[in-house]
């Protein structure tokens, strides 16, 4: 069974993702694997043996915190403790696709002014193979639901996939919102449409893109939840009353595969609950 991993750089946010990660591991029975990436290209040109022993003693208290509040969180739990020297994005980008979920705070220890995502984990978050959760806050009481974003794309098959998954192991509800606004052709006011044809369709839609899984998991609550809304607006409105939310990397709009969809940029940014970005990935 493949860990659950968490990358620590002892930061609170980062904390926050080990508690996340810690109660993730526990209810799938895998192994917390915490890592504290040491990064050395910062001072590549001041090496020193005192500042390789700064290095390590930071990385030691580093881990011992992590590991403390993963203890206090899940007592019993089996971890493993992983310093490693290299590229903080590089080295956790490769231990993602060989996890069941990479756990990453939404910030760290770097202060960049104005943005609400810090660097390592706007370069994981749609880049990595697995599914990668970006936590912002220590875990709240639990609601009982965890939220997917449908679009009519083959992209949200591993998405939706992840979404059963976690509201299978947690013991919660599905809530399957797609979202969607009709186009407006404001160069021919004339067009107009069935409302209710429109609904069924969208509505069919969903039903396709959830069949599968429903099949899979023939006890779980799945709630369809269709809503005329920008689904950045409605997918952070049920953030509110959610456990998680799972989105996929791209949608309708793909600009290209490196490129994260704006609608899950845009949901990691004004979230309020854990969000797992899932990108449909050639190797899974
Ligand atoms: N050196 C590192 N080793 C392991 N995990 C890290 C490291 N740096 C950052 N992370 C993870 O990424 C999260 C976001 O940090 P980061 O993107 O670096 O934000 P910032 O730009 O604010 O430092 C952290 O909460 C932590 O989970
Ligand atoms: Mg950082």
């Amino acid at each position: 069974m493949k860990d659950v991993t968490v990358g620590v750089d002892g930061s609170p946010m980062s904390l926050a993702a080990v508690q996340w990660a810690a109660d993730d591991a526990a209810h799938r029975g895998s192994w917390l694997r915490v890592v504290h990436v040491i990064d050395r290209s910062p001072y590549e040109l001041t090496q020193s043996p005192e500042l390789d022993a700064q290095l390590a003693d930071a990385a030691c208290r580093i881990m011992t915190e992590a590991e403390k509040t993963a203890r206090e969180r899940r007592p019993g739990l089996g971890m493993r403790l992983q310093s490693v020297e290299g590229r903080p994005a590089d080295v956790l980008r490769r231990l993602a696709d060989e996890s069941a979920g990479l756990v990453l705070g939404s910030r760290g220890m770097g202060r960049t002014a104005g943005s609400i995502l810090g660097s390592v984990s706007m370069q994981l978050a749609g880049h990595a193979c697995g599914p990668v959760v970006i936590v912002r806050d220590r875990p709240r009481n639990r609601v009982g639901e965890v939220v997917i974003g449908l679009d009519e794309t083959a992209e949200c098959q591993r998405p939706i996939s992840y979404a059963f998954e976690q509201a299978s192991l947690h013991g919660s509800e599905v809530r399957a919102l797609h979202a969607w606004t009709l186009p407006t052709h404001s160069y021919a006011p004339e067009i107009t449409y069935d409302i209710e044809s429109v609904r069924a369709g969208q509505r069919a839609v969903a039903a396709g893109q959830l069949a599968k899984h429903r099949k899979k998991y023939p006890t779980l609550p799945v709630f369809d939840d269709l809503r005329s809304a920008h689904p950045v607006e409605a997918l952070v409105d049920a953030s509110r009353e959610a456990d998680l939310v799972v989105v996929g990397s791209h949608g309708r709009g793909r600009a290209g595969s490196m490129v994260m969809g704006s609608v899950s940029r845009r949901v990691l940014r004004h979230a309020r609950c854990p969000i797992a970005v899932v990108r449909p990935c050639a190797k899974h």
